[in-house]
């Protein structure tokens, strides 16, 4: 990939009374007074149930946005059918017209429905203006870009090696006999579309689980999937309860693989399911899953302390910590700690939060009362403990939406279960270790946590630099030196974690679309 011509999709200023700005604020409108009734889609038709399900604005939350059905398990195993018996049609179509396909979609994402989905991102999962372009415009349409590009690449007939005279061999890349499941998350609208699409890209047929709390954004790019011209039955949108559609899905003989992204609960589940059914299946499910993390900002003395501030003012708080490579705890040494504590007070106190109409909020609400629920348990936690100190936020309110405001907390234990449990909001945990236990605290980082997704150090020191990247090998799946652990681009930073932040396929990356194919070896001899 030396030679990689694609370039990432531009993301936009929204500066006021700029022409996208206008747009944007012109499709809010449009989106804030409808209520889109969203039906399941199987095999190109529509479908509703009697379990109607809302989805609101998470910052306010008495507003609906979209109204949608669950679909029950006869619905669930009809389009399990569907995908299944469209699969080998769609197989057969070349590789270079469902090429066409995305190329379109993605123009069309670029173009006209760019705010369109951008105010679904903004108004549904309570994302900020830029949040939402560097997601529901840009991420997505480079996922849809890039994916497309990797296949045209793997695609070429190749001869496996032009040395070998008598025989000609190749391999070809075929989908996958029988269906796949794509359960995707609310906090990336790309997500959505990249767990979908690319098991379709690669010649499969597909259910897509939406997450409800990010409906209408995700029925969208369903709707421009099919204006672009993916035929009916290849990707079924089947909203559903997460238990019921788990356990039809692992129920049947045909399920050939899940694209996951949600919590590590629910992927473990999943996998036992497939465990316990193992003996029904006609392939082996590939499991793919991004479950979280409890991403890490280690500071050395010899960095540079704004951009330690700046990085992870940002890292932490943007999107209200709900990304998944968020930084959400820090390690800071005592030397640093002064001046480290008076950036990180004087930033946070600046922060604007509020609804995402207004340009000008840094981030808004968290995404549901769940979100709410759990990260003000971990704030209460940090009042209660006496190895806990709340620098900054800890306070909240739910009243029109879920706020949470941006938390600071200072922790005299690195093991508190603020510094090592998954928080997913906008909770900032620092540990301050001394200087002589530098190599003692780096160990720390990997061994207190299950997770390894994100990570950066920051520091100007070359050996400190070459020990990070010896002690933090395994602590993180996307490594940063001098910058946040957010903010990964789509063909520049594959992005994905082992250990319990999951099965690190990377998306984003080249390799991540080989997931989706069972390659054929075909040798010719003439
Ligand atoms: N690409 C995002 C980031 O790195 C996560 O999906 O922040």
């Amino acid at each position: 990939l030396k030679d990689f011509p694609v370039v990432n999709e531009p993301i936009l200023g929204y500066r006021k009374d700029s022409k996208e700005r206008k747009a944007l604020e012109q499709a809010l409108k449009s989106t804030a007074s409808s209520c889109e009734d969203i039906p399941i889609v199987i095999g190109g038709k529509e479908y509703k149930t009697s379990e109607v399900r809302y989805q609101v604005m998470p910052h306010d939350h008495q507003h609906k946005l979209a109204s949608f059905y669950y679909a029950d398990k006869k619905l669930i195993e009809k389009a399990i059918k569907t995908a299944v018996s469209t699969q080998p049609k769609w197989d057969r179509v070349p590789i270079a017209d469902r090429l066409k396909i995305w190329e379109k979609a993605a123009d069309l994402m670029a173009t006209t429905y760019r705010q369109e989905l951008n105010a679904a991102t903004m108004l549904g999962q309570s994302k900020t203006a830029i949040q939402a372009e560097i997601d529901s415009a840009a991420e997505l349409i480079d996922f849809i870009r890039m994916n497309a590009y990797f296949l045209k690449e793997v695609a070429k007939y190749q001869p496996i090696s032009e040395n070998i005279k008598v025989t000609k061999n190749s391999l070809r890349y075929r989908g996958i006999d029988g269906f796949i499941a794509a359960v995707s998350p609310f906090n990336f609208t790309a997500i959505g579309g990249n767990l979908s699409y690319t098991p379709a890209l690669m010649g499969n047929g597909v259910l897509w689980k939406p997450s409800d709390t990010a409906m209408l954004s995700n029925w969208l790019i369903f709707k421009i999937m099919r204006e672009a011209g993916v035929p009916d039955g290849v990707v079924n949108f089947v909203p559903a309860d997460g238990p019921v559609f788990g356990d039809t899905i692992t129920a049947s003989p045909h399920l050939a693989g899940i694209n996951f992204t949600g919590s590590v609960p629910t992927f473990n589940r999943l996998w036992k399911q497939v465990g316990n059914n193992i003996d029904k299946y006609v392939n082996f499910p590939r499991l793919t899953g991004e479950c979280g993390g409890k991403n890490f900002h280690f500071v050395h003395a010899s960095a540079d302390v704004e951009s330690v501030v700046t990085s992870t003012i940002r890292s932490a708080f943007e999107y209200c910590g709900q990304k998944c490579s968020a930084c959400s705890r820090m390690y800071v040494p005592e030397s640093l700690w002064p001046q480290i504590k008076e950036g990180l007070l004087c930033e946070a106190s600046k922060l604007k939060i509020g609804d995402v109409q207004d340009f000008s909020s840094f981030s808004s609400a968290v995404i549901d009362d769940k979100a709410f629920k759990r990260i003000t348990g971990y704030i209460e936690h940090a009042k209660k403990s006496s190895n806990l100190e709340i620098l900054a936020g800890g306070t909240y309110s739910d009243s029109k939406g879920y706020y949470v405001n941006p938390t600071i907390v200072l922790s005299k234990d690195p093991k508190d279960r603020i510094m090592t449990e998954e928080i997913f909001g906008p909770v900032l945990s620092i540990y301050v270790y001394k200087e002589s236990d530098l190599l003692e605290t780096m160990k720390l980082v990997h061994t207190s946590t299950k997770f390894a997704l994100t990570g950066a150090v920051f520091g100007q020191d070359e050996e400190f630099v070459k020990c990070a990247l010896q002690e933090f090998k395994m602590a993180a799946g996307n490594f940063y030196i001098n910058d946040k652990s957010t903010g990964s681009v789509v063909g520049q930073q594959p992005f994905g974690g082992g250990r319990m932040s999951g099965t690190n396929d990377k998306a984003g990356g080249p390799h991540y679309i080989l997931r989706w194919t069972s390659p054929q070896s075909i040798k010719e001899t003439f």
